[in-house]
C-alpha cells in the first residue's frame, strides 16, 4: 500500500471514479392530465447540454455526501440528497454496503428545471457500478433510475430523446445540428411540484391550454435546421413557472432582444434557455445578457452531450 504524505498526516489513497453529469433542457414539454400517484403524463423532448456537474465517488468507511459550486448552500447532504439516495439503492441492488464518499461539484443550478439533483444521482448509478466493478444491463440500470426521479433515466441516457409517461420512458431522437444555447440563472429557485401545481390551478380555471404534438420539433432536429427548431421550442410549464415568477418575463424579453432566436422556460424554471445561431451568436447573446441586469449569471452551453460517464 502506498503512503503520500500530506503535511504531517499520511492518507492512504483511495480508489476513485469522476463523473462527468451533463444537465439536461427541454426543447418540448407538453404536460398531460394528473394521474392517480400524484404524477402528470408528459410528452417531452430532452437533450443533454454540455453544462456539467463533477461527482468524484471514492471507497470511505462509509455513506457521505459533500456538495461545492455554486448554489450547492443549503442544499442536504444526508438521506434526502438524490445522489445518496442513489448509492444505497445500487448498494442493495447488487448487495454491498454503501461505503463511498461522494463529492459533488455544481455548475447546473439547484431547482432551476435543468435536472441538478437528478443528474448527480445518474452519475452516482454510473460511477458506482463502475467502481465497484458491476456489470449492469442498460434497461437494468434505468429501471433504477426510474425509481430516484423522473428526470433520472434520461440523466444516464442522454443525447436528444423523447421522454413519455412521467418522463422516464425513453426513446432515442435524432439531431443532426449542434444547439447552441444561453442560459439565464436566477438567484432563487423554483420547487418542481409547486409548479406543476400552479399548472393544475390556471388549468382549473380554465386559462391553460393544451400543446400540440412534438412531431414537427422532431422533423426540425433531423434536418439540423436550427430557426426553424427555435420556432417550435414550447413549454407547458412556462405560464404556471412565469404566473409564480412574474420577473422572468423580463429574462425572457432581454434575451430576445439580443437577438435570441427563442426563449422559454428550461423545465419547471426558473433558468431561462436561449437558442443561438451558432456558439459565436451565442457568447454575444450571453454577453449582453450579463449586462442587462436581469438575472443572477449568465452561461453558453451547447448539445446534445452524452449522458452521465465516468471520464
Ligand atoms: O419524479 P420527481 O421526484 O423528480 O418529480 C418531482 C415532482 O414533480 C413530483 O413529486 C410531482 O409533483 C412533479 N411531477 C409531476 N409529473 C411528472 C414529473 C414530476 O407532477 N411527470
Amino acid at each position: 500500500m502506498t503512503l503520500i504524505t500530506v503535511g504531517f498526516v499520511s492518507v492512504i489513497p483511495n480508489r476513485s471514479v469522476v463523473v462527468r453529469a451533463p444537465g439536461k433542457l427541454n426543447l418540448y414539454l407538453k404536460v398531460g392530465d394528473l394521474r392517480e400517484d400524484g404524477y402528470h403524463e408528459l410528452s417531452t423532448v430532452f437533450q443533454s447540454v454540455s453544462l456539467a456537474d463533477e461527482v468524484t465517488i471514492a471507497e470511505h468507511h462509509e455513506l457521505h455526501v459533500r456538495l461545492r459550486g455554486g448554489g450547492a448552500v443549503g442544499v442536504p447532504t444526508d438521506r434526502r440528497n438524490l445522489a445518496w439516495q442513489a448509492a444505497e439503492l445500487l448498494a442493495e441492488h447488487v448487495g454491498r454496503d454503501p461505503n463511498v464518499d461522494i463529492a459533488i461539484l455544481k455548475s447546473i443550478p439547484v431547482a432551476g428545471g435543468m435536472a441538478g439533483g437528478s443528474t448527480d444521482a445518474a452519475a452516482v448509478l454510473v460511477g458506482l457500478a463502475a467502481l465497484w466493478g458491476e456489470e449492469l444491463e442498460r434497461e437494468e440500470l434505468l429501471e433504477l433510475a426510474a425509481e430516484l426521479g423522473s428526470d433520472v433515466p434520461f440523466c444516464v441516457f442522454g443525447g436528444t430523446a423523447i421522454g413519455t409517461g412521467r418522463g422516464e420512458l425513453l426513446t432515442s431522437a435524432l439531431a443532426r445540428a449542434t444547439l447552441h444555447w444561453v442560459l439565464a440563472f436566477s438567484g432563487e429557485g423554483l420547487s418542481t411540484p409547486a409548479v406543476y401545481r400552479e399548472l393544475d390551478r390556471l388549468r382549473a380555471a380554465g386559462t391553460q391550454p393544451k400543446a400540440t404534438d412534438c412531431d414537427e420539433l422532431l422533423r426540425a432536429l433531423v434536418s439540423g435546421d436550427v430557426s426553424q427548431v427555435a420556432g417550435l421550442l414550447h413549454n407547458d410549464l412556462q405560464p404556471a413557472a412565469l404566473s409564480l415568477r412574474p420577473d422572468l418575463r423580463r429574462t425572457l424579453l432581454a434575451g430576445r432582444e439580443a437577438g435570441a432566436l427563442a426563449g422559454i422556460i428550461a423545465g419547471s424554471g426558473p433558468t431561462c434557455m436561449f437558442l443561438a445561431e451558432d456558439a459565436h451568436h451565442a457568447v454575444d447573446i450571453a454577453a449582453q445578457l450579463a449586462g442587462a441586469g436581469v438575472c443572477q449569471s449568465v452561461r453558453a452551453a451547447h448539445g446534445p452531450a452524452r449522458g452521465a460517464r465516468v471520464v
